[in-house]
């Protein structure tokens, strides 16, 4: 045989040596138990824990949601009742970085590799602790759901951040006006809203029947600006409390009596879209709760912009901002369309 064939076989079989002996020495046991897997990853996985930050570490980014949640009903340590951020959200450090290693499925740590997740399916959410169940302790608050949300998600009324609806406190405490004083006071708005508060064809809307809490509310939001429209901020400007009180005791007491009888709501095409408002507004336009507006006797242009407004943030309020958010404008169409059938009797 050649020298150099000799060579060669000599060093391909001191290469296949080295390869074996690098199997041998260089490869965990527990390599190729599972074909190409190592076998002893699967438990070294499972122990690798997910990395809570806690929601402090939330705070200096995501500055609204913090303040909503820590006033909220979730954020409750006196009870030690806590649901934290990422209790919905997943862990915001990402896994146990071994031996300098980091998961690629998981990346480090939010934000920088690691995006956490919008929980888009509230009810799976909220009902995971909060429906019914026989063996659930009761000071654990519980719905059933069906009755309680329909086929709803819960974000349209609870805001996932800060869900108790707080009835009580959301109805401004108002001050008691006079009927007779805000009359006279009403002089001024007569061209706008009409004679007995009911508006056909005027700029303003109707306010005959709208509930008082509201009233105040929405006057003095003119005044202050959080709603801005310029014939009202105009009106309103310069008006003391005592006066938004009086004017909204006279236009509460006059009356406006919803024409959206049962026979008119089954044939109404938007049916369907106000199904998602008649737990609030009423099926005939009148609210179930003092602080909630009626919705009789406004034209459809009002309804459509106001509509418009609560989705695009323009006017912001925590239940109708969760309410409107997502309505496609064919659903705001249709829900408009369905309440100005309400108009006054
Ligand atoms: C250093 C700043 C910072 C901190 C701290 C931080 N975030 Fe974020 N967060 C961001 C940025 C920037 C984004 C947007 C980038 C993105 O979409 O990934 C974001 C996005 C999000 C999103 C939306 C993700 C999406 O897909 O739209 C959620 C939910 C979130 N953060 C929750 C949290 C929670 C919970 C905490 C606390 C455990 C937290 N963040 C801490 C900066 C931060
Ligand atoms: C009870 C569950 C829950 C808790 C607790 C919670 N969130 Fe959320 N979060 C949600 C849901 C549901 C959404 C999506 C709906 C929405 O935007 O309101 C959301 C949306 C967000 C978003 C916006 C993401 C986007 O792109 O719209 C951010 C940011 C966020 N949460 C941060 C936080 C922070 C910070 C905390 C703690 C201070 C927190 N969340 C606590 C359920 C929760
Ligand atoms: C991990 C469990 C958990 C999840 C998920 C959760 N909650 Fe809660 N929730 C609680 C606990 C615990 C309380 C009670 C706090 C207390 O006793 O003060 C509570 C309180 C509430 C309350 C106040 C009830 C009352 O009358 O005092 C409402 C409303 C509520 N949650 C709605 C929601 C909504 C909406 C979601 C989904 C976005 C949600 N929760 C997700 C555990 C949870
Ligand atoms: C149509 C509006 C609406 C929808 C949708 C809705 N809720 Fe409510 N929820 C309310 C109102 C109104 C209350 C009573 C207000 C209060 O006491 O704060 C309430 C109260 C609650 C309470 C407290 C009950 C108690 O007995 O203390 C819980 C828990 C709750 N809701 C969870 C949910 C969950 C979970 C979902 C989604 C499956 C959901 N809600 C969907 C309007 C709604
Ligand atoms: C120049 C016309 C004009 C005058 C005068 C006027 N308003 Fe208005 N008002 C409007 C318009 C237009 C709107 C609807 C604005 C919007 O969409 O935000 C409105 C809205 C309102 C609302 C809110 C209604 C709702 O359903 O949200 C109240 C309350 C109100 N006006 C009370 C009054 C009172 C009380 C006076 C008299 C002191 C008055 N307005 C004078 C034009 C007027
Ligand atoms: C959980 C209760 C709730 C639900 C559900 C709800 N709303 Fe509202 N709505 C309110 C509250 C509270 C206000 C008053 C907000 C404010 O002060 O701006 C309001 C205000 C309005 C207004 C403004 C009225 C005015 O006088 O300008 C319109 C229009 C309206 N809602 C229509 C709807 C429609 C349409 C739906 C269904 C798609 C709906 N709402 C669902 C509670 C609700």
């Amino acid at each position: 045989m050649p020298r150099h064939i000799f060579r060669l076989v000599l060093l391909l079989v001191a290469f296949a040596a080295m390869g074996y002996a690098a199997i041998v020495f260089l490869t965990v046991d527990s390599f190729f138990q599972y074909g190409h897997y190592r076998g002893d990853s699967v438990a070294e996985v499972a122990s690798d824990k997910p990395k809570y930050q806690g929601t402090a570490y939330c705070q200096s980014c995501h500055e609204a949601r913090f303040v909503a949640w820590s006033d909220g009903v979730h954020n409750r340590p006196d009870d030690g009742k806590i649901v934290r951020c990422e209790t919905c959200h997943g862990a915001a450090g990402g896994r146990d970085d071994k031996a300098g290693l980091t998961h690629v499925s998981t990346g480090s740590v939010h934000p920088d590799n690691l995006k956490l997740t919008v929980p888009a399916d509230t009810r799976a959410l909220c009902t995971l602790c909060h429906e019914k169940m026989a063996a659930r302790p009761a000071q654990q608050p519980q719905i059933v759901v069906a009755e309680h949300a329909g086929e709803q998600q819960c974000a349209v009324c609870h805001d996932p951040h800060s869900p108790l609806l707080n009835l009580v406190a959301a109805a401004p405490a108002a001050q008691q006006g006079s009927a007779a004083a805000g009359e006279a006071k009403a002089a001024d708005c007569i061209g706008c809203h009409g004679d007995a508060g009911v508006s056909v064809d005027l700029p303003g809307p109707t306010l005959a029947g709208q509930k008082a809490a509201y009233l105040v509310e929405s006057f003095m939001a003119y005044k202050t600006g959080a709603r801005s429209e310029d014939m009202m901020n105009a009106a309103a400007e310069g008006a003391s409390d005592e006066d938004a009180a009086d004017l909204a005791a006279y236009y509460a007491s006059l009356t406006c009596e919803s024409t959206l009888s049962t026979e008119k709501q089954a044939v109404s095409s938007g049916r369907a879209a106000a199904a998602a408002c008649i737990a609030c507004h009423g099926a005939d336009g009148v609210s179930t709760n003092p602080a909630w507006p009626n919705l009789v006797g406004f034209a459809k242009e009002h309804l459509v912009a106001a509509l418009s407004a609560y989705r695009s943030g323009a006017r912001t309020d925590v239940v109708m901002g969760g309410a409107a958010k997502n309505l496609s404008d064919a659903d705001i169409e249709s829900a408009a369309d369905y309440y100005a059938g309400a108009s006054c009797k």
